[in-house]
């Protein structure tokens, strides 16, 4: 068998010479065009094959000059282009030491953060969330919750009236009368947050538009013992794990008896201080046993069912939940009031 190597020795050192000192992988690919392609120089040596006489030879000659042509191509290759990626890393490179772009962080209002913590508080008691219309008809606000149109209870819940029959809410509780009319009878067990009006001037304490969550539980065998329970539940949750409840009787129309609660203070602990003014108690809400004429009226039999409501204040939580002395600072968009709130405060 004849040997053709030298035909194409020459050629193939002077190639991969070239490819092994090429120093980019432009001029690899100039190469490449040059001597590799169809047309080119080593490409033609091709043609001599007509002249050999051993034709299988001359091809396997050729094929063997080939592939160490390639493989010497394919290592330059790989090099080259590593070291242009490697060159790109590093000059995209960021410079982790420079001071970055300021972004400004927003936080939360201390309201929104209370009046979601509630929610949740009572969402894991197995309450859902309801809400309801903030314009609303004399019907729900007042009449539905045993306060008829001369009842004088009207005089302490004045508010803005659109006409006659047509008024801002004054509470929450107007929200348990839609909700008993959709319920149909059924049991009933949910939290409903919402804005409420007041015709009040506005004071370190008052504000003629304030926020409430209202509580509904409807069912067979509920007692005021599960009021007190529930709110208990609630106080250790929201100020302190030792937080106690304590009722005082009170007066609202729609529920019989009425009550007001106080929670243990959770800054003295109950021994007097002042957030307590002294009395090792605050007072944070309204509730009592939903009224059996309010039972009636929404097509619950009270022989049957009984239930108990409750109010809350979201802005008084916030206010005792995190030291604030006016509740105005809640809706004037002082950013350095809204920043402080960004800690969690621990009980
Ligand atoms: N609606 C009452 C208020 O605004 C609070 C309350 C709600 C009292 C439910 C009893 C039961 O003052």
């Amino acid at each position: 068998m004849e040997n053709y190597n030298h035909v194409f020795h020459d050629l193939e050192t002077k190639i991969i010479e070239l490819v092994e000192n090429s120093k980019s992988l432009e001029e690899l690919t100039e190469i490449k065009n040059k001597y590799l392609s169809k047309k080119g120089e080593f490409s033609q040596l091709m043609s001599k094959i007509r002249e050999a006489q051993d034709k299988k030879a001359f091809g396997e000659a050729f094929n063997n000059s080939r592939k160490n042509i390639e493989e010497a191509y394919t290592n330059k290759f790989n090099k080259l282009n590593e070291e242009k990626l490697n060159a790109q890393l590093k000059a995209e490179e960021i410079d982790i030491s420079l001071p970055g772009n300021n972004y400004f962080r927003g936080s939360e209002n201390p309201f929104y953060k209370v009046k979601k913590e509630i929610e949740d508080i009572f969402i894991s008691m197995g309450y859902t969330v309801e809400t309801g219309p903030e314009v609303d008809l004399d019907k729900y606000v007042f009449e539905l919750l045993n306060i008829p149109k001369d009842h004088p209870a009207r005089d302490m819940q004045d508010t803005l009236y659109i006409d006659n029959n047509l008024l801002l809410r004054s509470h929450t509780s107007s929200i348990q009368a839609h909700v008993m009319e959709e319920a149909h009878g059924k049991p009933i067990k949910i939290i409903c947050p919402g804005k409420t009006y007041r015709r009040d001037d506005d004071d370190m304490t008052h504000s003629h538009q304030f926020a409430q969550v209202e509580g509904l539980v409807i069912d067979k065998n509920i007692t005021l013992g599960d009021l007190k329970g529930t709110l208990e539940l609630f106080a250790k949750k929201m100020f302190s794990k030792d937080a106690k409840v304590r009722f005082r009787s009170s007066y609202f129309p729609f529920t019989e008896p009425s009550v007001e609660v106080d929670v243990s203070c959770f800054a003295c602990h109950g021994k007097g201080c002042p957030t307590c003014k002294g009395t090792g108690w605050i007072e944070i809400l309204g509730a009592g046993m939903v009224h059996p004429n309010v039972l009636k009226m929404s097509g619950y039999d009270p022989n049957v069912y009984s239930g108990f409501a409750f109010g809350v204040g979201i802005e008084r939580v916030a206010m005792l939940r995190y030291g604030i002395d006016d509740i105005r600072r809640f809706y004037q968009s002082d950013i350095r009031f809204i920043e402080e709130f960004n800690k969690k405060v621990e009980d």
